[in-house]
């Protein structure tokens, strides 16, 4: 069963839908799950902690502050511990309250030091849903990662659509289960002497947010990545590198016992021929700079290919598709996501990107959307690739 021994918190506010919190409870806990629980003060007003106590088998914590001794940890800070957080009900106040990092009660505290998914059931009234404070704390959330399962009228969805959601989140959560994905992601910088260099463009979000969504399946992942000003994502191991060459070694280390990888990362195709190890002088009018290709990381991997799942992306202006359909046949690659760096919102730097993903024998295009979502529908794709192959 896909519950059994998952460890789950749940965060009931004071909406008046938090008695469905005592079902959802009482479902896990017969689906095999161990359930912690935390209640805000207006929850324990509509419904009674020690009721919930019985439910999920433990005690339930409503002070962040607690003598009792029943908690090994702070209580906020062992509540943070689990597979997954459910918000259940969400009220307009706790959804600000994490937009903001707000930790003033047990419910809220708790999100500020969780690490594990959300998954989110709000529940209000419809002016609170739709006032414009709710909807952008919403968003930013779920630009954060969290999953919101709601109604536009705010109401709280049914309890089968929230066993769903929460059965969905653990089948996806174990997609890539066992298996391990090198992400490489950013620019490459080729130097000149010690202080100048050519580069490509790229913040490495989107290799970032690719390197999270396959943890998130359940994978082991090693993320290479270029000079980027982004920190490390949490639970992933990171090898940081600067030039094309490095970045090529970097992931022949990783390679023998990886499954999979997506090259993300925009590799400078050109590299000085010599660099010096000194700063250059100033003084000529004009200095002529002779330049090497750099390996190909990707066309390198395709032709030690063996079993593994190659992912290549293309940064192209034009001819998307036909440039696409190129590189997977020259490069030996299964999967090839082309974003046309010249469209607003698409590529480099940006946080949205809009892709087509091109197989041998299928093209599908994704409409604009953030590169975390972006970053699921890939390693659905890369997913439902490996499925079709061990069929
Ligand atoms: O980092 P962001 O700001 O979020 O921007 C994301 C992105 C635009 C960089 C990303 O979406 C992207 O398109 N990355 C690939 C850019 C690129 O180098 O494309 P390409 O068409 O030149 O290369 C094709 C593939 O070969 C890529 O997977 C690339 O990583 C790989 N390659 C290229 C050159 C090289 N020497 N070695 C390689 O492995």
């Amino acid at each position: 069963m896909i519950l059994e021994g998952k460890k789950i918190t749940v965060g009931i506010t004071g909406g008046f839908t938090a008695y469905k919190a005592a079902d959802i409870i009482g479902w896990l806990k017969s689906a095999g799950a161990q359930v912690q629980v935390a209640m805000t003060a207006s929850a324990c007003q509509l419904m009674s902690p020690l009721m919930l106590q019985v439910l999920s088998g433990n005690p339930v914590a409503t002070e962040v502050m607690d003598s009792s001794g029943r908690w090994k940890a702070s209580p906020h800070i062992a509540l943070a511990e689990c597979d997954l957080y459910i918000l259940l009900p969400a009220t307009a106040n706790i959804l600000a309250k994490a937009a903001h990092g707000i930790a003033d009660e047990i419910v809220s505290a708790s999100l500020v030091a969780n690490h594990a998914p959300v998954l989110c059931f709000p529940s209000m009234n419809v002016h609170m849903y739709e006032n414009p404070a709710t909807q952008s704390n919403l968003q930013l959330l779920q630009q954060r990662g969290w999953t919101v399962v709601a109604q536009s009228s705010g109401r709280l969805v049914d309890d089968a659509q929230i066993e769903t959601a929460i059965m969905e989140f653990f089948r996806r959560s174990q997609r890539l289960e066992g298996k391990k994905v090198i992400v490489s992601a950013g620019p490459t910088y080729e130097f000149i002497d010690s202080v100048s260099f050519v580069g490509t463009r790229g913040s490495g979000k989107m290799g970032y947010a690719v390197a999270e969504a396959a943890a998130a399946a359940g994978a082991e992942v090693v993320l290479v990545a270029g000079p980027v000003a982004l920190g490390d994502p949490h639970g992933i191991r990171v090898k940081h590198v600067v030039s094309a060459a490095e970045m090529e070694a970097a992931i022949a280390e990783e390679y023998g016992d990886a499954d999979i990888v997506i090259m993300a990362a925009a590799v400078a195709d050109y590299r000085p021929q010599q660099a010096v190890d000194h700063k250059l002088k100033k003084g000529l009018a004009q200095r002529q700079l002779d330049m090497v290709l750099t390996p190909d990381i990707l066309a390198g991997l395709g032709r030690q290919k063996g079993g593994r799942l190659l992912v290549g992306f293309a940064a192209e202006t034009d001819n998307l598709e036909q440039y696409a359909k190129g590189k997977l046949a020259e490069k030996n690659l299964d999967l090839v996501l082309a974003n046309n760096v010249s469209q607003e919102g698409a590529g480099f730097d940006v946080d949205t990107n809009i892709l087509t993903a091109v197989t041998a024998d299928n093209i599908e295009y994704f409409p604009k959307m953030s590169k975390k979502a972006a970053a699921e529908q890939i390693i659905a794709l890369v997913a439902e690739l490996l499925d079709q192959r061990d069929k």
